[in-house]
């Protein structure tokens, strides 16, 4: 296994797992919204691009899938089922006996895989292994997997830059907690992080998956014609982190754990990854298209606000300690309804890309 040197840098948290009120399986219907409206497109892609008679590599079969980043359920369920459905019938219509199935289930350490696996869907025609651990680096051995899928996962970086926490840094985030209306240096230290991000994702993905594997890929993105992504991205995360200054300003959290806190996330535009996509010599873009549905976003703020909680509790309570989400969230709820539209034009400015990335066969 290749030796990461940055592992210990590493941002390591979970969506919120169980099954309460606050939980990612009941807090994450505009994913499942993502994967549901990505079907076809996936489907699809399977029929033109995944040939049984040209897959290579040490173990073609059992066919072997891989959910990158796939939280503590049940959207996953939905995203394996298709993919399995549609390899099936590529089978079956080559006149070829229908194999094994065998899915990786991949997250971070702390996910809660437990409650992933305890809701499995009682019927299912595959075998499931879970693989803890980021997606940044090696994750399995080479050649070995014949088809990766991710959803709404590649927008988190592995690490916040390093020079935003820095205070003789040009690039020092104070009294932010992400990039939106940050000095430019802010916005550029990220977009670096997220390209080589990329990079180390695409070189781990290229060795492990089999000549003529897919990828399918659902990754949120702001549009190409964004002037300048650091005012507009992220204006909701600008509001959440004033709710932070404003709750330091009267003494409920310190005015260094503020400055110090950066979500780990970034939205970059299609035009950005595709040129990360093209500069990699291991795969061909297949396709890359917008995920054409209006309603993907909610109208309802109020559910908007909890799919943040369910994805970020686990990230703010590794940093600022349990104990102030609630009173966190009561304060963003305040200004969001105050000005929901700060929230509805940013949700529904994301755009959601579909790419289908096929291996080069390895010899090539
Ligand atoms: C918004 S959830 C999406 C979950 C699921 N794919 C879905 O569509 O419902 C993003 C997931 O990606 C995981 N994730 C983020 N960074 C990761 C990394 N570097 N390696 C593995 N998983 C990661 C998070 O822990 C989280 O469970």
């Amino acid at each position: 296994m290749e030796n990461n040197s940055s592992i210990a840098l590493l941002v390591s948290y979970a969506t919120k797992g169980g099954d309460g009120p606050h939980s990612y399986k009941q807090n994450s219907s505009i994913q499942r919204g993502i994967i549901e409206a990505a079907r076809k497109l996936t489907q699809d892609s399977i029929a033109e691009n995944f040939d049984p008679k040209t897959l290579s590599g040490s173990s073609p079969i059992p066919i072997c899938i891989a959910d990158l980043g796939c939280s503590a359920g049940p959207n996953t369920y939905f995203a394996v089922q298709h993919i399995i459905e549609a390899i099936e019938f590529q089978y079956q219509s080559h006149g070829l006996p229908v194999p094994e199935f065998q899915v990786f289930f991949n997250d971070q350490f702390p996910n809660d895989f437990n409650t992933l696996f305890g809701n499995f869907p009682l019927k299912r025609n595959y075998f499931a292994a879970g693989v803890p651990g980021s997606f940044y680096g090696r994750l399995f051995p080479k050649e070995s997997i014949c088809f990766f899928h991710s959803s709404s996962a590649l927008h988190s970086i592995s690490e916040v830059p390093k020079e935003i926490t820095e205070k003789t840094s040009a690039a020092w985030n104070k009294g932010r907690i992400h990039y939106a209306n940050a000095p430019k240096e802010v916005f550029g230290a990220y977009a670096n992080q997220y390209q080589k991000d990329m990079e180390a994702f695409l070189h781990c993905r290229a060795q492990e998956l089999v000549g003529n594997g897919l990828m399918v890929l659902q990754i949120p993105t702001i549009p190409d014609e964004i002037l300048d992504p650091n005012v507009y991205a992220g204006k909701d995360f600008e509001l959440l982190g004033s709710c932070l200054v404003d709750m330091a300003k009267v003494g409920l959290v310190t005015e260094e754990k503020v400055d110090s806190f950066n979500l780990p996330i970034f939205h970059s535009t299609a035009k950005d990854l595709k040129e990360i996509f093209e500069k990699n010599d291991d795969f061909i873009i297949e396709k890359m298209e917008a995920i054409g549905s209006p309603n993907l976003f909610p109208e309802d703020v109020h559910i908007m606000i909890k799919h943040w909680r369910a994805g970020l509790q686990g990230l703010i309570e590794s940093h600022f300690g349990e104990g102030i989400v609630d009173e966190l969230f009561d304060r963003f709820t305040k200004k969001v309804v105050e000005s929901p539209e700060i929230v509805k034009e940013t949700m529904q400015g994301l755009v959601v890309l579909f790419v289908l990335l096929k291996r080069k066969p390895h010899d090539a």
